[in-house]
């Protein structure tokens, strides 16, 4: 039985909590929270959960893991906090602020044998995976191009803007989706609510074999959108996770075919037919459950196990480097950066706590 601790328990907190307490592995022994309200709401529904405005009386020999759902801000320094406890960490999305910050978490946890964990709970749902699967089986062929969008009317943050809010998800879905880092990226974000943090963003990433992926993402929208659609050469697929059918498999496609070896005078005019092809929609049967569950699932099995969760740390430093190039990016109104550069701006930190 794995005792988890639990810090922040606000919007999402909640969800965590429940999933934790329904895994028959796993159970929470205490909840922190600088809200005194919220520790009302958790002793309501969980009478026998220690509750707490002192994270650090989270610390105690009873705990084995401890579960961080608070604002970004916090993450790298709640995070390294409990490492250096030797606390096992679940740490919300993202990660940290800095690929400084992930960078450390990152050595701090192998270097005490702990596990470090990020909450990109999109890596476990049954749609995402689903789509991972057809994109392997060349169901789409060569991929063109993927684009995603994650757009809502609020929640609007006053601590990150909507590129670290959102963007984490579709960033761990892309790499996950293509099992490669982007190469660059362009960014620009516009804010209307509040200056300097921006409401929507709009990225462009280049990833490897001239795959091209596109994220928009927006707490300032009319309506709830999670959608991600990928063009290939064969089919397209749209995975709507608003959608009863998450999973909508196109047989559409254009084929380029060479007219000949040589128009004569022709050459320069019309020397390719493009073939538009239209056919069936297929929609592949889901088993779906709740991915919170398996991300918390996954959790406790990799502490149990002792084997890295598949949402592990280096899986969370990589999400937070394309975001810091991202961020630059944008700061540079758009020019498109190498995700593989080491920004001069960032200083590295030390381990010393
Ligand atoms: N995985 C997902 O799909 C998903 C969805 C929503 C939010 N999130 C993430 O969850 C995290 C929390 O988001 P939220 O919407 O619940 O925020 P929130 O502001 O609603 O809740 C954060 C809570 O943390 C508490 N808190 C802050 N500092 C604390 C401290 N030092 N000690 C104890 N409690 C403290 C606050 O009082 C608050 O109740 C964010 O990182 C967000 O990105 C993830």
């Amino acid at each position: 039985m794995i005792n988890i601790g639990l810090i922040g328990c606000g919007y999402w907190g909640p969800n965590l909590l429940r999933n934790f307490m329904d895994c028959p592995e796993s159970q929470v022994f205490a909840v922190a929270d600088l809200d005194e309200s919220r520790l009302a709401y958790v002793r309501e529904k969980y009478p026998s959960i220690h509750t707490t405005s002192d994270y650090t009386a989270l610390f105690n020999p009873g705990v084995d893991a401890v579960v961080i759902a608070t604002q970004p801000r916090t993450h790298y320094r709640l995070a390294k906090e409990a490492l250096l406890q030797g606390k096992h960490v679940l740490v919300e999305k993202p990660l940290a602020k800095s690929v400084a910050e992930a960078e450390e978490l990152v050595a701090l946890a192998a270097e005490r044998g702990l596990k470090l964990m990020v909450g990109h709970t999109f890596e476990y749902n049954a749609a995402v995976r689903e789509l991972k699967k057809q994109i392997k089986a060349g169901t789409v062929g060569k991929p063109y191009y993927l684009y995603s969008q994650r757009l809502n009317f609020g929640v609007v943050r006053q601590d990150v803007n909507a590129l670290w809010n959102l963007a984490p998800h579709d960033v761990s879905i892309l790499i996950y989706l293509l099992e490669a880092m982007p190469l660059s990226v362009s960014c620009r974000g516009f804010d209307f609510i509040q200056p300097g943090i921006q409401d929507i963003v709009f990225m462009v990433l280049k990833f490897p074999d001239n795959v091209v992926a596109h994220v928009q993402v927006s707490w300032l929208d009319p309506s709830k959108v999670r959608k991600m659609t990928v063009v290939g050469s064969e089919k397209m697929i749209i995975y709507n996770d608003m959608d009863e059918n998450k999973i909508q498999v196109f047989d559409k496609g254009i084929k380029v075919e060479n007219k000949g070896e040589s128009l004569g005078p022709y050459d320069d005019f019309e020397k390719y037919k493009l073939i538009k092809r239209a056919g069936d929609v297929h929609y592949p049967p889901l088993e779906f459950s709740e991915p919170l569950k398996d991300e918390c699932l996954d959790f406790v099995r990799s502490i149990i196990d002792d084997r890295a969760p598949l949402a592990d740390g280096q899986n969370g430093l990589r999400v937070v480097r394309v975001l810091e190039t991202a961020q630059d990016s944008m700061d540079l109104h758009g020019v498109a950066l190498d995700v593989r550069r080491t920004s001069p701006n960032r200083k590295q930190p030390s381990l010393t706590p």
